[in-house]
């Protein structure tokens, strides 16, 4: 079975927009591989400052993902810190990435840009994403189109490794493009926390259905038949609703007895129905640090012997160790 590896920055409590354009995805795309997720825990740190809020983002990701269906025993859940022979793999690696690689790199060009005075940690992010790649042995790795030039940096310096210290000492991982489905947010442009247009995945119901109310709709008169097409509404609807329910909102939204109130307390319902039992394992397993900090530290056990093997594979080729 090939190996997938992602990782996630514990930089927010996840909202819908994560639920359904990341996670729902990328809990079906693990059936068919062996994954791999962790938490980035120093990823955040190139921008986090607040110490509590890492902490418990932590313990929000590890709980949401768990409570969203990750069974631990399918899929290898950790924290990057715990496995520290990432930061030795890393330091390798960036003797082997050119700086001007690094330079090109979007996010770093974007701060400068900005006017910003970057961290070194920004500007080397990308040789820490490759070490968390290829320490696992990664065969792909499910990333959005805005992750593919870090992929591209993994790859080379993969590629550069093995030309220089023998073949086949790393695995040259693969990205593979997830096509996240677009979830618009309250006022329908992309859901995302900065933007503040969020609908908050594990808020009690009596709060969901209060902010899915707030979504921004037309506002013609119940008599008036109005297009489902380009809605929000009916765009989040259709994220969570069968291909004959779908169809059944637009049909009834361009009746003349049902409009967008209807239609939002529809969703409302549908996002309980699925969301419902979630929240209750969420609420359980939030509440528990300390399992989870079990947990994670099992998820790593699990992994550091593969992490250490790579790490001794490059010791030996690099001369550093016979
Ligand atoms: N850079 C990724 C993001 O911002 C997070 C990440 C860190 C990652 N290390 C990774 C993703 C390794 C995939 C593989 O979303």
């Amino acid at each position: 079975m090939q190996r997938s590896l992602t990782g996630i920055k514990p930089t927010n409590e996840p909202h819908l927009g994560n639920y359904l354009g990341a996670i729902r995805p990328a809990l079906r795309l693990a059936e068919s591989f062996e994954s791999f997720l962790f938490i980035a825990d120093y990823h955040a740190l190139t921008t986090t400052r607040d110490p509590e809020a890492m902490r418990a983002h932590t313990y929000d990701v590890a709980a949401t993902w768990l409570a969203c269906g990750l069974d631990p025993e399918q899929i290898h859940l950790y924290r990057q810190s715990d496995v520290t022979e990432v930061f030795e793999l890393s330091w390798v690696l960036a003797c082997l990435i050119a700086t001007g690689q690094l330079e090109r790199g979007v996010s770093y060009k974007d701060a400068l840009a900005k006017g910003e005075a970057p961290n070194a940690g920004i500007f080397t992010y990308p040789v820490l994403m490759a070490a968390d790649i290829i320490l696992y042995d990664a065969d792909v790795v499910p990333v959005g189109r805005d992750q593919l030039q870090h992929l591209e940096v993994a790859r080379d310096v993969a590629q550069r490794f093995n030309h220089v210290f023998g073949d086949d000492v790393l695995r040259v991982p693969a990205p593979k493009i997830t096509e996240a489905p677009l979830v618009p947010g309250l006022d329908g442009q992309k859901m995302s926390k900065s933007k503040g247009n969020g609908i908050p995945l594990f808020a009690s119901a009596k709060k969901l259905r209060k902010t899915v109310m707030k979504i921004v709709t037309g506002s013609e008169p119940l008599e008036e038949p109005v297009e489902a097409e380009g809605s929000t509404v009916y765009a989040l609807y259709s994220l969570i609703a069968s291909d004959d329910e779908r169809a059944e909102m637009a049909k009834r939204l361009r009746g003349d007895d049902y409009g967008w109130g209807h239609a939002k307390q529809e969703l409302y319902e549908g996002l309980e129905r699925e969301l419902g039992p979630m929240r209750e394992k969420y609420e359980a397993l939030r509440a528990d640090e300390h399992g989870l900090d079990r947990l994670l530290k099992e998820g790593a056990d699990r992994v550091r012997p593969t992490a250490r093997a790579t790490v001794d594979r490059v010791r030996k080729a690099t001369g550093i160790s016979r």
